[in-house]
């Protein structure tokens, strides 16, 4: 049987954090930086996967159930599981994987992971069977089954925005996404044509939303929703923040509150991507910055320096992105200013006693893809 290798991407969220699980909207693009798997199918009734991050190998079994597999070859257990519960075949095999998204930082490892790994063992399948009709897995499709991975497997109980960002993402494109009816519509992002870049830097400072901080929110917009009287979060948008008034708790008001500002955030900000217009969508950057920190409380204290010295550098807008507690700010910047804007970032870093953060410019990039 022959080898197949997949490629998927990670991605930065240019805007809409929290609102996937609520139904809402959000703009992510893909980044250059990928996970790629090899697999070589064999007649075993197990995976053995390496990575490039850890020593040695894991040999997952075919049959593995939620919880039997845990750390980095979880995700990949759990894409096996979760193809398998809906039907599909998975061969065993021999499976390497190599990458360079950075883990915790915000840039969806996992779903890099998840989504390089369900490309794979659905091509070593497709290839196998080349007659079999049906079992090809559209994109939404696919991007539920990696989710279900990562929720019910391993335990994280992330929402949508990640998988639909690793299998939609296109070269100089965002992805306007709309989780109610999962619609991804592509708008124009190429901010240096018109002399101004994304930069990303990464805070160093680590996190996993196994633990209990996403969950937390999650229950929290839960919560207001039904105090609203609705489903989702969604569901009371066209109300107007008014509709707040009913949620009693002061917490899960401001949690609610970010969630509802943050989805017309994301509206905004593609409408000024439509018209180039990079200073309007930098200001709206940061105000979900803000919103981030002061209504959502996921920001730390690292991140929180990070954006406003970016700001006061000469960023158009700067916000954390991803799901929290750390990892990556992003800003547009002019492109003649980004180089005094990272001296300035790190001299900040350093004077408040921080890890040095690391600078790159980006750009958006394809979507996964066999190789
Ligand atoms: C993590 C989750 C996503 C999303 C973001 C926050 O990346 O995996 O589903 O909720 O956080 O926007």
């Amino acid at each position: 049987m022959s080898t197949v290798r997949y490629a998927a991407p990670g991605r930065v969220n240019l805007i809409g954090e929290h609102t996937d699980y609520n139904l809402g909207f959000a703009l992510p693009i893909g980044l250059p930086q990928r996970t790629v798997v090899t697999f070589t199918p064999d007649d075993s009734d197990a995976i053995t996967a390496s990575s490039d991050r850890a020593d040695g190998s894991v040999r997952i079994g075919l049959d593995t159930a939620p919880r039997d597999v845990t750390g980095w070859a979880a995700y990949v257990a759990g894409v096996v599981w979760a193809l398998r519960d809906v039907g599909h075949q998975v061969p065993g095999g021999t499976m390497s994987i190599t990458s360079d998204v950075e883990v915790g930082s915000g840039l969806s490892s996992s779903a890099a992971l998840t989504c390089a790994v369900l490309g794979a063992l659905k091509t070593a399948t497709e290839t196998a069977t080349a007659t079999a009709t049906g079992s090809r897995l559209d994109r939404v499709e696919a991007a539920r089954i990696a989710q279900r991975a990562e929720n019910e497997y391993v335990g994280a109980p992330t929402g949508l925005l990640d998988q639909l960002s690793a299998l939609f993402a296109e070269p100089d494109t965002a992805l306007l996404i709309d989780f109610r009816d999962i619609t991804v519509r592509p708008v124009p992002f190429d901010p240096d044509a018109a002399g101004v870049t994304l930069v990303l830097i990464d805070s160093r400072v680590r996190h996993s939303h196994a633990g209990g901080e996403y969950a937390d929110r999650r229950a929290s917009c839960e919560r207001a929703a039904a105090a609203m009287g609705a489903a989702t979060l969604r569901d009371v948008q066209d109300r107007g923040l008014a509709a707040l008034s009913a949620v009693t708790d002061p917490v899960d008001l401001r949690r609610a509150r970010h969630v509802l500002t943050e989805n017309q955030r994301v509206l905004d900000f593609a409408a000024a991507l439509k018209d180039s217009d990079y200073s309007t969508a930098g200001g709206i950057m940061t105000a979900s910055h803000e919103s981030m920190r002061d209504d959502f409380n996921i920001t730390v204290p690292q991140v929180d320096l990070i954006a406003e010295t970016a700001v006061r550098a000469g960023a158009l807008g700067a916000r954390m992105t991803g799901g929290g507690f750390g990892g990556v700010v992003i800003a547009l910047v002019p492109l003649d200013r980004v180089e005094s804007l990272s001296a300035t970032v790190r001299g900040a870093s350093a004077d408040a006693g921080y890890d040095e953060p690391t600078i790159r410019r980006t750009h958006s990039a394809a979507g996964a893809t066999a190789l």
